[in-house]
């Protein structure tokens, strides 16, 4: 039997994709490369806000053709929404053979090879499943995702997350450095460390800084990125091993959510807006060259205009390389929808928004137009989707560039002189190649059959 994933939402399901992919591999199940050829279909699911959910229930309408045109067809819903709606879900979309949440993936081959008339709904936490033992199938390249952790300790009232991934629970330190090594042997050489609240890693001794300078370490391996932290708990000790380990990205992804202390507090982001500041004050002097990145939700319950323009001034002042920018929506089961009132009239929401992306663009544009006439350096990743005759690869401080490949290739560490840049990319020409990599095969995910869905966030 052939399978397709259908990746929604955050990198954590993109791992989980990988993930799923592996167990079912495991069990004789292939790739399928696109929707004809597949016998099954998973969508791997997102439920942070609203919009996730219903792309998501439109594009389960769009697969009711395939499932006509090919009688044994099975459709499948995992992940997050999965999670989040259980067996109404199957109320909604009576096609639907079967759900399954995160906590779940080891029972879909039996699942799916026992077929029933009637779907299959299986959301039960497992507060203890954290897939040792289970190899995701990645693509071959040179970046690869490895989860230290699931679920979520923090109660963060407009999250849904713990509420559909469960408790935090963290892969043991001996696994993790495993797997990175069984990763460099394999040509990957860029690791991206994920959880949920990656920075609460902890096991025994060995705490997220310490872990990642271990990582870092591990001979093979050019590049660590990690996403994403909490501003709780963004300890010295991390910022000296991003400030010194030279294999450590120079980027920070930081969550401010809101720079007013009362929406801190009803969000119950457990910091205040000054010690926020102290951290990115902190990351600046310790490692001037970092790029910080960050996530802002504007119009959550009780927003004043006067909370608002806090964050928009933050935004501002902080000169984030780029943001992740969000209206407030409400999600039930979070705390928010259960005991808050949703009262930021949706214009408002709207409007607040609209300008902050206005701000933003303009900021990242300036940012990124900033390494015009500049020599970087870049870690060769791929090449371009649009044109095989570009590579596509990462500074330090993780920003995407392009240029055209000449002799580079997927691995090197090359230079790159800065001729011109939107407020995302970086594009310039190859003046030499600093370190040769080791030239892995490059496979695009649809080779391992897991495709994107329209990217959330
Ligand atoms: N509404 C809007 N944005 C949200 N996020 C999380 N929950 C919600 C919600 N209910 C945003 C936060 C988080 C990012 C992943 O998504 O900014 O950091
Ligand atoms: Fe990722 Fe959260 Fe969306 Fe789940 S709900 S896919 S954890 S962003």
């Amino acid at each position: 039997m052939k399978v397709l994933i259908e990746t929604y939402g955050c990198q954590m399901n993109t791992a989980d994709s990988e993930l799923i992919m592996g167990i079912l591999n495991a069990d004789g199940f292939e790739a399928a490369h696109s929707l004809d050829e597949a016998d099954v279909i998973i969508l791997n699911t997102c439920a942070v806000r609203e919009k996730a959910e219903a792309r998501i229930l439109g594009r389960l309408t769009n697969l009711v053709p395939f499932k006509k045109l090919k009688p044994g067809l099975m459709i499948g819903v995992v992940g997050c929404m999965a999670k989040h709606l259980g067996e109404s879900l199957i109320e909604k979309v009576r096609y639907v053979d079967f759900v399954a949440g995160p906590d779940q993936y080891r029972n879909l081959p039996a699942i799916i090879k026992n077929k029933r008339k009637k779907a299959e709904v299986h959301v039960e936490f497992d507060r203890s499943e954290l897939y040792t033992g289970c190899t995701p199938t990645r693509p071959k390249g040179v970046t690869a995702w490895v989860s230290i952790q699931r679920g979520c300790n923090y109660v963060c009232t407009y999250c849904i997350v713990p509420h559909v991934r469960g408790v935090e629970r963290n892969v043991p330190a001996i696994d993790i450095l495993d797997e990175v090594r069984r990763l460099v042997s394999q040509g990957f050489s860029v690791i991206t460390l994920l959880g949920q609240t990656v920075n609460s890693y902890q096991d025994g001794d060995i705490n997220f800084a310490k872990l990642l300078r271990m990582v870092a370490q591990i001979e093979g391996v050019e590049q660590v990125r990690f996403t994403s932290p909490h501003p709780l708990g963004f300890s010295d000790e991390l910022i000296d091993v991003i400030a010194t380990e030279p294999h450590v990205a120079k980027f920070v992804h930081l969550p401010l959510q809101s720079a007013s202390n009362d929406q801190l507090k009803a969000m119950r982001r457990v910091y205040t807006f000054e010690g926020y500041l102290e951290i990115v004050r902190k990351l600046r002097e310790k490692c001037p060259e970092i790029a910080i990145s960050t996530d802002i939700i504007v119009g959550f319950c009780g927003e004043t205009e006067e909370d608002y323009l806090k964050t928009r001034q933050a935004l501002i002042d902080n000169r984030y390389a780029f943001a992740f920018l969000f209206a407030y929506s409400e999600r039930s089961l979070s705390i928010a929808a259960r005991t808050m009132k949703d009262d930021i009239p949706n214009e408002v929401k709207q409007r607040r928004l609209a300008e902050i992306i206005d701000i933003q663009q303009k900021i990242s544009k300036e940012v990124y137009e900033s390494f015009v006439g500049k020599r970087v350096e870049v870690i060769v990743e791929g090449y371009s989707r649009r044109d095989a005759e570009n590579a596509v690869g990462n500074t330090r401080d993780f920003k995407t560039t392009i240029f055209p490949k000449g002799d580079a290739e997927p691995g090197d560490w090359v230079e790159v002189e800065i001729e011109s840049a939107t407020s995302q990319t970086l594009v310039g020409h190859c003046t030499r190649i600093l370190k040769k990599g080791r030239a892995p095969v490059i496979e695009a995910q649809l080779d391992v059959g897991i495709s994107l869905g329209p990217t959330e966030n």
